[in-house]
């Protein structure tokens, strides 16, 4: 039985701020109490680096660090040695981009779609930029959702990458995943998945869907701002170039400027990493499996769907994705500025995320470059849908004109 309520309890940003409707999780996530007490753990009684101390508190946090890797290969089904820490799944997605341009040439072919976020767009603009490869389209319908029967279609030799979300940040299509990598293996092409708005929402199965690389952020799914997972099939990982040089990351170098890497994951992870943000994931992903992943995902399609249906008889709104059965909600108040309608929601303690939500190539499909964007988790409730719509229901140009005078 999902208890919401208990959930709730959880999270200190809910019980100080009760008046707060938080629905930008999309944006990033509150932290549960577990999460905090990690980091404050780590800070109060073994603040040390990591991988280079051979004292008490050092080989603590080693074991904690390398804990985390553990516990999110277990979450996505994968081994230890193919989880990399880095920043943030911008980070990963360049990683991966920096890493595979290596064995790209003019003329071959990147597949992305035009519901992704920057962060899975602008690296590969620069390959285009740099080396001369073509960057093609998926086909979506209106709603962001990729159209699998004319996938295959735009494959030839040419397509060396896919590059797709999971789950897309503004229209919230799941995207088939498991199945467009079966089309790309079949055509010799790598797939890499930005699972940023995926991951804590459903369950991952790395080795089911048979990707080749996998990212997301650990902020997304309650866990600390500034790390980043990528996963990668280890043979790959072996053979890819990270971007960042320097300590913790080599083997061995000499005056000849020999240098020889050390394996994955630790190749990628140059410098002191974010030790405590690392742990710190750790409780992230215990709490939310011990909830458990499908119970997380069925309730946040329920609170979607009643949301959906509150909404849909408002006639000053134009919902974007109204028949996608999970993820975010986009719309507009109709004739005023999505900016506006979203600081009037503010004035009513009810946080929304507005613009273009760094999908700046979005509005190809949707015809619109500036939306309201609703996005629930775990923790919301239906008696804040019933406030928000009511709020929303209110929204007029003279109302958002009010609150600025
Ligand atoms: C689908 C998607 N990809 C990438 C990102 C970038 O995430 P971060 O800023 O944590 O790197 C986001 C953030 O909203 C996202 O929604």
């Amino acid at each position: 039985m999902y208890d919401v309520e208990k959930i709730r309890k959880d999270f200190p940003m809910i019980v100080n701020h009760p008046e707060l409707i938080y629905f930008d999780n999309g944006a990033t996530t509150y932290k549960p109490q577990c999460v905090i007490d990690a980091l404050t753990g780590f800070y109060n009684d073994y603040t040390s680096n990591v991988e280079r101390g051979e004292y008490a508190t050092a080989i603590r946090a080693d074991q904690a660090y390398a804990r985390t890797r553990d516990v999110i290969a277990k979450m996505i089904h994968c081994e230890t040695k193919e989880i990399v820490f880095l920043s943030n799944i911008t980070a990963v997605l360049n990683q991966i981009a920096y890493g595979l341009s290596k064995n790209l040439k003019k003329d071959d072919t990147i597949l992305i779609s035009y519901a992704e976020h920057a962060s899975n767009v602008l690296p590969w603009f620069r390959l285009k930029k740099e080396l001369g490869v073509n960057i093609r389209y998926i086909p979506l319908d209106k709603e962001g959702n990729v159209i699998l029967d004319e996938l295959e279609k735009i494959f030839d030799d040419s397509v060396k990458i896919v590059s797709l979300a999971y789950v897309t940040n503004v229209l919230g299509s799941i995207q088939p995943i498991k199945e467009m990598t079966e089309i790309a293996h079949r055509h010799n092409a790598l797939v890499a998945v930005d699972a940023a708005q995926a991951i804590g929402h459903l369950k991952i199965d790395v080795r089911d869907l048979d990707v080749d690389f996998l990212g997301f952020s650990s902020h997304k799914m309650c866990g600390p701002d500034g790390v980043g997972v990528l996963y990668g099939k280890y043979e790959l990982l072996q053979k890819m170039e990270p971007i960042f040089l320097g300590g913790g990351m080599n083997a061995r170098f000499d005056i000849d400027g020999n240098v020889i890497l050390k394996d994955a994951p630790e190749r990628f992870e140059a410098g002191t990493p974010h030790i405590e943000g690392v742990i710190g994931l750790t409780a992230a992903a215990e709490y939310l499996m011990n909830i458990g992943l499908d119970h997380i995902h069925a309730y946040e399609n329920e609170l979607r769907a009643y949301l959906i249906q509150k909404m849909l008889p408002l006639d000053n709104i134009e919902i974007y994705n109204p028949n996608n059965p999970s993820g975010p909600v986009s719309f507009n108040v109709k004739e005023v500025f999505a900016q506006d309608a979203a600081s009037y929601l503010s004035t009513r303690n009810i946080c929304v995320r507005s613009g273009n939500h760094c999908a700046k190539i979005l509005h190809n499909l949707i015809g619109v470059d500036q939306s309201i964007r609703a996005s629930l988790y775990l923790y919301n409730t239906k008696e804040e849908i019933d406030r928000f719509v009511e709020e929303v229901s209110k929204i007029t140009l003279e109302e958002t004109i009010s609150i600025f005078l």
